[in-house]
């Protein structure tokens, strides 16, 4: 049997089954849907998409995948390339993995190595060498690397924001702060969590600035730790204390790559020195996703001697078929002036939501392609995902978040539709 995601098999109600989907629609058993929810953020050209099935078809003849140990192809090849051209700045090195927490994964991994790297201090063991008439023995030097291993350069912790959520991984779910998720694994170390708030970011750099071997930041929009949003002053500064203080700044960006909050990339308003992006990057196709490190962080890493080369390689890592259909979802974006469609949902989010009061709603928000209702307790939220099913509307609200993320080809009715029902749930009598 399946196992379900974020479920108590038990007591959850059954899954509504899909036959088929296309456009913004889901066929299901329970009837046509709008999805709200894009696929968990990442179908942005909608579903059964005739360029993207074709990039798929096309690369099937040829092959589906091979590793990329030892061999490399054309569609890995001119992935890389178009990101390079793409992304901001020297954001030029593509590390290809198969999900969003294994790319964070891979993010966090290089920059502990890169530090590591640079505090093996080659000066040093080149002097011990001499010391033993050039004949150092690779057991005395394999023990000054290890030595290094466990300091980093003396840099032992991450910077990351409370409420963040970068994936279910081990190493990412203590980078996260978000107890819904993570509550049997609350362990945190080396981690410290802060708000986004400029004061409480210069305090933590004063205090422990020398300790961080990265800050990792969902940056303007944190999703599942609650759909919180944020201004771009925080990343600036933050961006200006990490470089003050020698410390990586990795976005995480597998949610809001690809115009979610109404930017192609937060990476084009501050440049990181990591970005991470997976969800939309195959259109929401093939569970794919890739760690871009700039030149800085790849020049770590690069040199003669092997230790300093970074030991990851997911089997899926560059496949094929992800990576043409990444390349035509990359095409449709820009040929498609998304920016454009994006900021229309904005704007009819805003408008439609705007005069939404209810004693039982805390906030309401907009950014970009997400709007979300917050309400006080999550009780208000119950049954809320059948009453939206019922008027055609596939919905999953979390926690006290009832959010829509819809797919950027959304027609202004459809629009309507998803956000009247929202509105619908707190008039109903
Ligand atoms: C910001 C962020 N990082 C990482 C992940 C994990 O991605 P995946 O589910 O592909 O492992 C998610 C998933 O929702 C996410 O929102």
């Amino acid at each position: 049997m399946i196992w379900y995601p974020y479920a108590q098999m038990k007591t959850m109600t059954p899954p509504l089954k899909v036959n088929g989907a296309d456009g913004v629609y889901l066929h299901t058993d329970g009837g046509k849907l709008i999805d709200s929810v894009s696929s968990w953020w990442s179908v942005i050209h909608g579903y059964n998409h005739p360029v993207l099935n074709a990039a798929i078809e096309e690369q099937l003849h040829k092959f589906a995948h091979v590793m990329l140990g030892g061999l490399t192809h054309e569609p890995a090849e001119r992935l890389s390339e178009k990101l390079a051209s793409w992304l901001p700045k020297d954001l030029d090195y593509c590390f290809f993995s198969d999900s969003g927490s294994v790319a964070v994964e891979v993010a966090l991994k290089m920059a502990l190595q890169f530090n590591v790297n640079r505090g093996t201090d080659r000066s040093k063991i080149l002097a011990l060498k001499n010391a033993h008439h050039g004949g150092m023995s690779n057991a005395i030097e394999d023990s000054a690397l290890h030595l290094n291993a466990n300091c980093a350069n003396g840099r032992n912790k991450i910077l990351a924001l409370k409420n963040a959520y970068h994936g279910d991984t081990f190493k990412t779910m203590e980078a996260g702060d978000d107890s819904d998720y993570h509550f049997a694994f609350p362990q945190k170390n080396g981690v410290i969590h802060i708000p986004t708030q400029t004061d409480a970011l210069e305090k933590v750099f004063r205090e422990h600035g020398e300790e961080f071997y990265c800050m990792l930041v969902e940056p303007l929009l944190q999703g599942a730790g609650g759909m919180k949003m944020y201004g771009v002053e925080f990343l600036k500064r933050a961006r200006e204390l990490c470089d003050e203080y020698d410390v990586l700044l990795i976005f995480d960006e597998v949610a809001t790559g690809f115009g979610r909050t109404g930017n192609r990339f937060v990476a084009d308003l501050v440049c990181p020195d990591i970005l991470v992006l997976g969800k939309a990057l195959t259109g929401g196709y093939i569970g794919h996703a890739v760690t871009v490190a700039n030149r800085k962080v790849f020049n770590g890493f690069y040199g003669d001697d092997e230790r300093l080369a970074l030991m990851h390689g997911p089997t899926f890592m560059g496949n094929a078929l992800a990576c043409s259909v990444a390349l035509a979802s990359i095409e449709l974006f820009e040929s498609g002036n998304y920016i454009e469609k994006i900021k229309r949902i904005e704007n009819v989010c805003k408008k439609e939501l705007a005069d939404l009061k209810d004693p039982r709603i805390r906030e309401v928000r907009v950014l970009g392609g997400c709007a979300c209702i917050e309400v006080y307790e999550p009780e208000t939220l119950c049954g809320f995902k059948e009453f939206a099913a019922r008027r055609g509307v596939f919905s999953r609200p979390f926690g006290t978040c009832m959010y829509a993320m819809v797919p950027y080809i959304i027609t202004e009715e459809q629009l309507q539709t998803v956000l009247g029902v929202m509105k619908q749930w707190f008039f109903r009598k």
